[in-house]
């Protein structure tokens, strides 16, 4: 399969069957390496309701018929903007027909503001893990670290680990290579980092506090790919 980061914490993969994109956050992104018109997804999986993430899940959805995975309370909100969603919730997994979704528990909020700045809370936000054709991938959403990742990579090894490194709203490196302790993973791609200058973690740094791991660290400038 084919992995290409389009910038920010958007991912697409392309497998044999299915075309998936994960938070795409393109119209307004600084690095966004596409834009919505370009994308033709079949699935989109959504980790959060921040902006940043939602992005274009609507138009996309509506123009592609792409299926947006995500939690209840933001899929019964993306459903009433007209795209097609299916419901999940944390701990919870459901079985498609290219494989397994499992929704995970993330540390931090969801929302989107209003009109007079006032937030509208989506529900709680998530980590995705993505099981298809042998592989297992886990894109981490926004989140701070927390130990019980380690439940999540007792369940199925996981191939590839999408991990926030960007810090201020998320975890920075030292956190994301711990993650990694805890997730064990085969890849990493870090992601959330530098698209706005809040965002200071350094993949480099990143890559240098992961070392020790063994994982492998795909630093992507936003458009690259490769294949695994
Ligand atoms: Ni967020
Ligand atoms: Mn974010």
């Amino acid at each position: 399969m084919k992995f290409t980061f389009l910038g920010h914490a958007a991912c697409y993969l392309e497998t044999a069957s299915e075309r998936f994109l994960f938070d795409p956050f393109l119209t307004g992104n600084p690095k966004a390496s596409i834009t919505p018109e370009k994308v033709n997804p079949t699935y989109i999986l959504l980790t959060h309701g921040h902006q940043d993430h939602l992005g274009d899940s609507v138009a996309i959805s509506r123009r592609s018929g792409a299926t947006i995975i995500t939690t209840f309370e933001l899929s019964q909100w993306l459903e009433a903007q007209g795209a097609k969603v299916e419901p999940l919730n944390h701990g919870g997994s459901h079985n498609f027909s290219f494989g397994r979704v499992r929704i995970t528990i993330a540390f931090h909020s969801s929302s989107i503001i209003e009109e007079g700045g006032r937030p509208l809370y989506l529900g709680e936000p998530a980590g995705i893990v993505l099981e298809t054709e042998g592989n297992t991938i886990y894109h981490a959403g926004d989140t701070a670290l927390f130990s019980d990742m380690r439940l999540i990579a007792e369940e199925t090894p996981i191939n590839l680990a999408l991990l926030p490194i960007g810090d201020r709203f998320t975890m920075g490196p030292k956190q994301a290579a711990k993650a990694i302790e805890f997730l064990r993973p085969r890849m990493v791609v870090p992601i959330h980092y530098g698209t706005f200058p809040a965002l200071t973690g350094d993949p480099q740094e990143f890559a240098k506090l992961a070392k020790a791991t063994g994982a492998q660290i795909h630093i992507l400038r936003p458009g690259e790919s490769f294949n695994f």
